[in-house]
């Protein structure tokens, strides 16, 4: 753990919030270096922010249609973010585009979930575009954010195998487990100060990462 207790987490959503979830579960474990300080949504009806609540989290709507451009939105955010005392923020399903100045705000400081093997399948329809390349393995990935889409060092990789007769939807299922596995995973190794950035290559410990979970691997206890 790092000096001075737990890091503080921000988490961003728009959606159900099942990463949030696995989130929530870890930081519930008995020393466990992190701790959710705040739940933002764009988007009122988020069910993410009921699970918050649930959790005894605080929670903040800050809707982006108000406000006439995305400085001025994520503005408000920076500052629910500061009163919070937020140190590190969580993207989990947070369906707006952030500027390069928000981003750069949190070099370092904000990780973000990926339902691919970073660096293919940056975008959407990650799980469509995979089975149509007949790909054997497909995954997710914790990456820490840069101004690109889907950019930056990578924190943790899962990998989870295809297998015939897979839809989308039921591969986005299997991907969805080892995301619940591996937000955990990287946010505890930053919650324990053992991540590093040298040259765009994210260091777990002072060794190149990302760190990588086989399709055949036992999950990671504890998160
Ligand atoms: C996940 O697929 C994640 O990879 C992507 O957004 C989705 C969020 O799902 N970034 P949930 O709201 O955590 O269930």
């Amino acid at each position: 753990m790092r000096n001075g207790g737990r890091l503080k987490v921000g988490v961003l959503l728009s959606g159900g919030g099942t990463n949030l979830q696995a989130l929530i579960d870890a930081c519930a474990a008995p020393g466990f270096p992190a701790e959710i300080a705040l739940v933002l949504s764009n988007k009122a009806e988020a069910y993410g922010l009921e699970r918050a609540r649930r959790a005894g989290i605080p929670t903040t709507v800050v809707d982006h249609r108000p406000f006439p451009d995305r400085p001025s939105f994520e503005r408000e955010i920076d500052r629910a973010l500061a009163d919070a005392g937020v140190e590190c923020v969580c993207l989990a399903g947070f369906l707006r585009v952030l500027t390069e100045g928000f981003v750069e705000r949190w070099h370092d400081r904000m990780l973000n979930i990926h339902p691919s093997l970073l660096p293919a399948y940056k975008g959407l329809e990650t799980h469509a575009r995979a089975l149509a390349d007949g790909v054997a393995i497909h995954g997710c990935t914790v990456h820490f954010v840069r101004p690109a889409l889907d950019d930056g060092p990578l924190i943790a990789q899962a990998e989870v195998p295809v297998h015939p007769g897979d839809d989308p939807a039921m591969l986005a299922a299997r991907v969805l487990t080892r995301e619940h596995e591996i937000y955990p995973l990287a946010l505890r190794l930053m919650g324990e100060g053992r991540l590093s950035v040298e040259g765009e290559t994210c260091l777990i410990d002072g060794h190149p990462g990302p760190m990588r979970l086989r399709w055949n691997d036992a999950p990671p206890i504890g998160g």
